[in-house]
């Protein structure tokens, strides 16, 4: 099993996915990663609910302007959260950010999407009205290389020491640089 520093800083962002599918045993330990995120004051806003319909996965293709690659996912994940919650946001991010690198740690590529006709995939899902839909998550074995160089401001750029604009040594910034 891959450590968690080699799946948060190796992981790449991926949409294009092999035809093949993603054993049950694997989505369940995605979504178990997802429920057992924390959340402010435990509220766990989110559910999510697991896509595997190619014909839905087509139409959420569809209706993802900036996602089309959906499409061709091994299964997606589309989280719905309970926008009356205040940390939300933040909460719900951290939760698909551990789905994502739990995935990644176990071959499994995906990559967030953003552009999507939210009350259309809602509809879809048939996600109830009080919710908001967050994005939905493409999940899928990467087709190609999932190797990548990370186009990333250096660290002396966003990394302070003690107060802001001090910098963080040189010698640690050679040392993630390497990474
Ligand atoms: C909030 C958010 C929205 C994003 N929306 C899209 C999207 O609509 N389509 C897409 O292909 N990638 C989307 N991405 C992926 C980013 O483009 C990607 O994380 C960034 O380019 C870094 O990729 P890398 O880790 O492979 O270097 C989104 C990422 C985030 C965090």
């Amino acid at each position: 099993m891959m450590d968690v520093f080699e799946a948060a800083t190796k992981r790449m962002e991926v949409k294009d996915y092999k035809d093949k599918p993603v054993p049950t045993e694997i989505i369940q330990k995605i979504l178990e990663a997802g429920r057992l995120s924390p959340s402010a004051m435990n509220m766990q806003p989110w559910s999510f609910i697991v896509v595997r319909d190619r014909n839905a996965l087509r139409m959420i293709g569809e209706l993802s302007p900036t996602g089309k690659y959906i499409a061709g996912a091994a299964f997606a994940i589309a989280i719905a959260v309970n926008p009356d919650d205040k940390w939300y946001q933040v909460d719900t991010a951290r939760a698909a950010q551990s789905m994502m690198l739990v995935a990644w740690s176990l071959g499994v590529g995906s990559r967030w999407v953003g552009g999507i006709e939210r009350d259309e995939v809602k509809k879809l899902l048939k996600i109830p009205e009080r919710l908001q839909l967050l994005t939905v998550l493409p999940f899928g074995y990467p087709k190609h290389s999932a190797k990548g160089v990370k186009n990333r401001k250096p660290l002396q750029q966003v990394a302070f020491l003690e107060k802001y604009g001090e910098p963080w040594s040189k010698q640690t910034e050679q040392t993630s640089q390497t990474l």
